[in-house]
């Protein structure tokens, strides 16, 4: 029977990992997955999870089994940052943990398919593997454009799109740092989306994975907000892989808000009972230093500074790029205004191609750029080397 398998490609994007660890070459640039990098090049630990980690080396008396919904101390610690005043909204949110933000978006596409949901509706570009597990669940994917030419997101797109959408569809959309584009709707446009599902028959489901690498922690959660306070019910993934820098730890958590409170134990039940039959259970380390980090005045506080600090290296990485202006036929300008690890560049195959033979530079197929991977060091061979290929 296994016979019947094809081979199937690797991940594009893991893929870049292995091969620019091969190459030889002392300047080399990765530019591919979204990990954040130091201006240094490196990736730490942060210094507030190393501190919770040492508690929890000491403090931890058993690893029995938790259950489905992991580690509820860290689920309800995030809530406050998330869902801001009143987190819960008087028993109407509830979330579990998941292994991290693509767990958690899964379960909350399998959520809505359970729930009758049977075409997700979603801005193109986006995150290779939001289409790939759309896919996987069987679910049907309409696209439409996220942004424009120019870098501006396309508001009339998403706008046509809900209006032609019926009972039985859900629309995900990225909270803050859109991924690949960096380009996120305006508060304005947030307050016309919201206003858009109103009434709608469409479930918002969305991805928040970037909370904090944008405008701020607090400023990143508005849209979505915005969204909350308009709609019955909502569906909102969570990632603390980047901004804990909990990467390959796997700490993310799906959160449901019902219309009312009677409907969440439910919907929760129902998130459980998925998890068990996907993983049984998410692993805990990681969630377990992010619940010690946000229960300590102390350690809260160095995250805060740790996550700032992020921030602002790479809003002057993309300052710096912007002031750059074009780079041969490529123009760099648009970068400025966006947030987050990502943006792209409209790049060919080949041009692509050849950053990586000629000049040692790895980005993803698509043109996205991991904006962590410049520093103040390798910013300016960057720039020259897209004006060479692109000239
Ligand atoms: C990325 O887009 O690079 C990250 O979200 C990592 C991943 O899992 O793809």
């Amino acid at each position: 029977m296994l016979d019947r398998l094809e081979q199937q490609a690797p991940d594009a994007l893991l893929a870049l990992i292995k091969l620019y660890d091969r190459d030889e070459r002392p300047d080399k640039i990765d530019l591919g997955v979204g990990v954040y990098r130091t201006d240094e090049g490196g990736t730490p630990v942060f210094s507030a999870i190393k501190a919770a980690e040492r508690k929890l080396v000491e403090q931890q008396d058993s690893k029995a089994y938790l259950g489905p919904e992991g580690d509820m101390g860290f689920v309800h610690a995030l809530m406050p940052y998330i869902f801001g005043e009143n987190p819960a909204r008087g028993g109407r949110i509830e979330g579990m943990q998941t292994p991290g933000g693509t767990g958690a978006v899964r379960l909350a596409l399998a959520l809505a398919q359970k729930s009758d949901i049977g075409r997700i509706l979603m801005g193109t570009p986006s995150w290779p593997n939001h289409a790939q597990i759309i896919k996987d669940l069987g679910l049907e994917l309409v696209g439409f454009e996220h942004a424009h030419a120019d870098g501006s997101a396309d508001l009339e797109a998403l706008k046509n799109a809900l209006q032609s959408a019926r009972k039985g569809d859900a629309v995900l959309l990225h909270g803050c740092c859109h991924n690949p584009t960096g380009i996120d709707y305006t508060a304005e446009q947030w307050d016309e989306i919201a206003s858009l599902l109103t009434g709608s028959p469409v479930l918002p489901i969305i991805d928040l994975a970037y909370q904090g690498l944008g405008q701020g922690l607090e400023e990143d959660a508005q849209g979505m907000l915005k969204v909350l306070a308009s709609v019955p019910e909502a569906l909102i993934a969570y990632s603390c892989d980047k901004n804990f820098g909990l990467y390959r730890d796997r700490v993310g958590a799906l959160y449901a808000m019902t219309e009312s409170s009677d409907q969440i134990g439910p919907v929760m039940s129902n998130g459980h009972s998925l998890a068990r039959a996907n993983w049984s259970m998410p692993p805990d380390h990681g969630a377990a230093a992010v619940r010690l980090v946000l229960r300590d005045a102390d350690l809260t506080r160095q995250w805060h500074e740790e996550l700032d600090r992020m921030r602002e290296r790479m809003r002057q990485v993309r300052d710096r790029l912007a002031q750059a202006g074009k780079a041969g036929n490529v123009d760099l300008a648009p970068l400025g205004k966006q947030n987050g690890l990502f943006s792209m560049l409209p790049l060919s195959k080949e041009q692509i191609q050849a950053l990586r033979d000629d000049h040692a530079i790895y980005m993803a197929g698509s043109g996205r750029i991991n904006i962590a991977g410049l520093t103040m060091g390798n910013i300016d061979k960057f720039i020259a080397a897209v004006a060479d290929v692109s000239a």
